[in-house]
């Protein structure tokens, strides 16, 4: 028995020499000293054993199962200490090496342009009006009938319209001016909105034409209001977005829905009032169309134009942002080129 003893211990001895890891030390410890394992199988046999030969063997089992023991504890150890610099070495962290870059990105112009407009005439005392009663998809009627557009009129061609094939009269608004009869519909007088929005036009696109671009619309209507009030609100926005240094005029224009009607032009920034191509050579760039609410409008709201009066603008926002930063071509906007975007 005793030389059984020895050569189990032998073969564990031979086994842990060629573990290489951990799971090898814990299969050589189960083979040899698991409650199934070799050395326990011998110990059962001790009991046929007489007294003296069970106190030799036994002591020496005991012994060999505490040598065994110790050299499974230190191979143990040393796989442990091999293993934790293996991983070290290879999952080595360097923490000098520059971090990864993660673009941020940011409002596009044409937003922080409207956000911007909308914060100075807020500051003005308008108000902004809720987005659903400024429909893109709009009918004929909010978008021409009730501003004044007799049917059949040819300024309805002046506004190149998309018409769409949802229903009969529903087309792409052509101006934010539809917003006016929304508000004016909802709400009675004193009357102090802007609605921001996007228009469509069939328009051959070029540097300065779009067939989508973006308008913020404007409306005052109280009792005594004038065309001084009209041009104390617009030269004053005029001043607080280019600053006091840039010449604006008023010209006399035409618009179905209000009268009298005026054009508001700044000078062009490309080239200082000299002319050059954004300016088509005149050295100015019109900025909005404004003018009195026309008396039939407010009486198709149901608002008694002998008690009220009122004015309203509508501002190109493309052209604002093009004359404050320099911008030479309209298309810029749209095409989403991270370069150009990137700079506001
Ligand atoms: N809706 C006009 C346009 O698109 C601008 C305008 C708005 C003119 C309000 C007068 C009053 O050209």
């Amino acid at each position: 028995m005793k030389a059984q003893l020895e050569k189990i211990y032998g073969n564990a001895a031979t086994d842990l020499a060629k573990a290489e890891s951990i799971n090898d030390v814990e299969t050589v410890k189960d083979k040899y000293l698991s409650r199934k394992g070799e050395f326990n199988s011998i110990k059962k046999n001790l009991k046929d054993l007489s007294d003296e030969d069970k106190r030799i063997v036994g002591a020496l089992a005991n012994e060999i199962t505490r040598k065994l023991e110790t050299s499974l504890k230190a191979k143990h150890d040393e796989l442990y200490t091999k293993e934790l610099n293996e991983k070290l070495q290879t999952e080595k962290i360097d923490i000098t090496l520059p971090g990864k870059f993660i673009p941020r990105g940011h409002v596009h112009p044409i937003t922080s342009t409207i956000n911007e407009i909308t914060a100075i005439f807020q500051g003005l005392g308008f108000s902004l009006i809720k987005n659903e009663l400024s429909p893109e998809v709009e009918t004929e009627y909010y978008n021409f009938d009730m501003l004044n557009f007799p049917p059949d009129h040819p300024a309805k061609d002046m506004q190149d319209t998309f018409y769409t094939k949802a229903a009969p009269n529903v087309i792409l608004r052509s101006q934010t001016s539809s917003a006016q009869i929304r508000a004016m519909e909802l709400q009675k007088p004193p009357i102090r909105i802007i609605s921001p929005g996007r228009v469509y036009r069939n328009e051959a696109v070029n540097s300065r034409k779009n067939n989508f671009f973006h308008q913020i619309e404007g409306l005052y209507v109280d009792k005594d209001i004038t065309f001084g009030n009209l041009k104390g609100v617009l030269n004053e926005f005029i001043r607080i977005y280019f600053g006091e240094s840039r010449p604006a005029r008023f010209r006399a224009s035409y618009f179905p829905f209000t009268e009298p009607s005026a054009e508001v032009d700044v000078q062009c920034i490309i080239c200082g009032g000299t002319g050059c191509r954004t300016c088509s050579g005149t050295g100015w760039l019109e900025i909005l169309g404004a003018g009195m609410v026309d008396p039939n409008v407010l009486k198709g709201v149901g608002v008694d134009p002998d008690v009220y009066s009122g004015f309203a603008f509508g501002m190109g926002v493309e052209r604002l942002s093009m004359l404050k930063y320099a911008i030479d071509d309209i298309r810029l906007f749209f095409n989403n080129d991270v370069r150009f975007l990137k700079q506001f």
